[in-house]
C-alpha cells in the first residue's frame, strides 16, 4: 500500500488515483492520524498532499520528523514538499506572494531518480504561496523555476523526494512519469495492481466474509450495483439472490437490459418485481417533485423489503439464512464520509435508496476501495456487457421525475419513446462517451400550437438536456452538433404522437440543476 496523506485540499484523490494509474494501491489517510499509526499499516511509500498555501498559516497542518525517519519512502507535493524541508531544516521563505498556474520547470539535473529520461525544461502547474528556499542538509536541489529557486530535490539514500508543483495535473505535461519514476525507481515498487488482481482479491474477501451464509442485492440498472452484483456472484454462486424492482419510471429496453443481458453475463438468480402498478397508484395526481421523489422512495423500500423478506423466507426452508445485503458503495463516498479507516457496519443507503433500519443485514461492500473508472475496468473484466458498463448516470426515480406535471402510463411511454430516439441518434452520432448525460424531459402542463400535414396541433414539448460534467457537482450545456440535434428533433416530431416542439436546454449548473425536478 502506498499512503496519499491528506492535506484537506482537493488533489488527495486525485493523486490516489494517478498512484493507482502507475498499477499500485494507494489509500488515503487524514493528516490527522498519527504517524505511529500511518507506519502500522506498514506502507510502502508515502505520498504528501498539496494542502493550505502557506507552513506558517494558522493552523497549517504539521509533519513530525519521525515520519521521514521510518526508512519509507516519501514523495512530498507542493504543501508536502514544504512540510517535509521544514521537518528536516531546510528553509521555508515567507513570500506572501502566490505562483498560480502554468509555468516552466528547469530540470538541473538530468538523470536524477525524479527526473530521468524527461525533458529539461518542461511545462509544470503551480499553486503555493512560500517557497523552499534552501533544501535540507544531504538533499540535492533538481529543478527550478523562474519564481522558486528551490522546485525539486532528492535524497537518494534516505529515499526522500519532493516537487513544489502538482504532478498529479494534466497541466503538468510529466507528472505522471515523475510519479512513476519515484514509485519505482525511488520506491522499488512495482506495477502490480491490476484489475485481474482487484478482482481475485476481491473475490477472496467476499468468500471469506459471506461464509457459507446467503446475501442479497438490490439491482438498479446502474454502473455500482451491477459490477459489485457480478463481482459478488462470481464469489459466492448461487448464495446470492438480487432483486430488481421494476417501477414502471425506466427507459426503453432498461429492464429487459437487467432481466436478459445482465443475466446472461453473470449467471446471477435474479428475482424481478413488477411494481409498476403500485407506482403508478402512489403517484396518481401528484405533481411536485419533492412528493414524487418520496412517493418513489417509499414505495421502493416497501418493495424491496417485501421481495428480500420473500428470499429469506425461501432460503430458510432450506436451512440457509441471508444475513448479507450488496452494497455498490464508491471509495469517494467512503473518503467523503469521513471513512478510509473506518470499518464494514456502517449502514451507507444511497444505492438501494435508504433501508430501513429493521432490516438487519451486514454490509458486502466489494466496491469500497475503488474509483468509478476502475469500477467499469471491473465490470469488463467480469465480461459486463458496454451497455452496462458506460452507462451513463440515471436518476434512482427515473422517468418519473422527468415529466414535470403528473406521472401517468401514457406520458410515461410518450417519454420513452422520445428518450430512445434521443439515444439512439446520440450512440449513431459516437457521441455517447463525449456527453456525461442527456435527460430527455416532458412537460406535461405545456401545450403549445403547431401545424402538422395539413392541420394544427396542440401539443407538448420535449426537452433536449444534454450536459458535459467531471462529477455532476458542476455541469455545462453540450455543443451537440446541430445536424445532430436536428435529426433528434425531426424524429421525435415525427415518431411520438402529442409532441409537436423540441427544443434545447443551454443552461449550466449552476444555476440549473442537471435534471429538471
Ligand atoms: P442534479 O439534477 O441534482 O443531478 O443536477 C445530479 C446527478 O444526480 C442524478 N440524480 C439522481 N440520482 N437518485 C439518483 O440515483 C436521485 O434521486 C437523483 N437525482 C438526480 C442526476 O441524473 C445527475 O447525474
Amino acid at each position: 500500500t502506498v499512503l496519499v496523506v491528506d492535506f484537506g485540499a482537493q488533489y488527495a484523490q486525485l493523486i490516489a488515483r494517478r498512484v493507482r494509474e502507475a498499477r499500485v494501491y494507494s489509500e488515503i489517510v487524514p493528516h490527522t492520524m498519527p504517524v505511529s499509526e500511518m507506519l502500522a499499516k506498514n506502507p510502502k511509500a508515502i505520498v504528501l498532499s498539496g494542502g493550505p498555501s502557506s507552513v506558517y498559516a494558522e493552523d497549517a497542518p504539521n509533519v513530525g520528523p519521525e515520519l521521514f525517519e521510518a526508512g519509507v519512502p516519501v514523495f512530498g507535493i507542493c504543501y508536502g514538499f514544504q512540510a517535509m524541508a521544514r521537518a528536516l531544516g531546510g528553509t521555508v521563505a515567507r513570500t506572501g506572494t502566490r505562483e498560480y498556474g502554468g509555468t516552466e520547470l528547469q530540470v538541473t539535473r538530468p538523470g536524477s531518480t525524479l527526473f530521468e529520461g524527461t525533458p529539461e525544461n518542461q511545462s509544470v502547474w503551480m499553486s503555493h504561496g512560500d517557497s523552499v528556499s534552501e533544501a535540507p542538509e544531504g538533499f540535492t536541489v533538481t529543478a527550478t523555476t523562474p519564481g522558486t529557486p528551490v522546485a525539486a530535490f532528492e535524497n537518494d539514500e534516505k529515499k526522500l523526494y519532493g516537487v513544489q508543483h502538482h504532478p498529479e495535473v494534466m497541466h503538468s505535461t510529466h507528472g505522471q512519469m515523475l510519479l512513476e519514476h519515484f514509485l519505482y525507481r525511488g520506491a522499488g515498487l512495482k506495477p502490480d495492481w491490476t484489475t485481474t488482481n482487484v478482482v481475485e482479491e476481491s473475490i477472496a474477501a467476499i468468500r471469506e466474509q459471506v461464509g457459507s451464509k446467503r446475501a442479497v442485492c438490490g439491482l438498479s440498472g446502474g454502473v455500482d450495483s451491477a459490477v459489485a452484483a457480478a463481482l459478488v456472484q462470481r464469489a459466492i454462486g448461487s448464495q446470492l439472490t438480487c432483486v430488481y424492482v421494476d417501477h414502471g419510471l425506466m427507459r426503453k429496453g432498461e429492464s429487459e437490459q437487467v432481466e436478459k443481458d445482465f443475466v446472461a453475463a453473470t449467471g446471477v438468480q435474479l428475482k424481478v418485481v413488477d411494481a409498476e402498478e403500485q407506482f403508478l397508484e402512489a403517484l396518481a395526481g401528484v405533481s411536485d417533485p419533492e412528493q414524487k421523489r418520496k412517493i418513489i422512495g417509499r414505495e421502493f423500500i416497501r418493495v424491496f423489503e417485501q421481495a428480500a423478506a420473500e428470499i429469506v423466507a425461501e432460503a430458510g426452508e432450506h436451512g440457509e439464512s441471508v444475513e448479507f445485503l450488496v452494497q455498490g458503495t464508491l471509495y469517494p463516498d467512503v473518503v467523503e464520509s469521513g471513512g478510509g479507516t473506518g470499518t464494514a457496519n456502517i449502514k451507507s443507503h444511497h444505492n438501494v435508496g435508504g433501508l430501513p433500519e429493521d432490516l438487519e443485514f451486514q454490509l458486502v461492500e466489494p466496491l469500497r476501495r475503488l474509483f468509478k473508472d476502475e469500477v467499469r475496468m471491473v465490470g469488463a473484466e467480469l465480461g459486463l456487457p458496454d451497455e452496462i458498463v458506460h452507462r451513463q448516470p440515471f436518476p434512482g426515480p427515473g422517468l418519473g421525475i422527468r415529466i414535470v406535471g403528473e406521472v401517468t402510463k401514457e406520458r410515461l411511454d410518450l417519454l420513452r419513446e422520445a428518450d430512445a430516439i434521443a439515444r439512439q441518434e446520440l450512440t449513431a452520432a459516437g457521441l455517447d462517451r463525449d456527453i456525461w448525460q442527456c435527460p430527455v424531459v416532458l412537460l406535461a402542463d405545456v401545450r403549445s400550437v403547431g401545424v402538422q400535414g395539413d392541420g394544427r396541433t396542440y401539443g407538448h414539448p420535449i426537452v433536449l438536456r444534454p450536459v458535459s460534467s467531471e462529477d455532476a457537482m458542476t455541469a455545462d450545456w453540450s455543443r451537440l452538433p446541430y445536424d445532430v440535434l436536428a435529426r433528434i428533433s425531426t424524429r421525435i416530431t415525427n415518431e411520438v404522437a402529442d409532441v409537436n416542439r423540441v427544443v434545447l436546454d443551454v443552461t449550466s449548473k449552476p444555476p440549473g440543476t442537471i435534471e429538471w425536478e
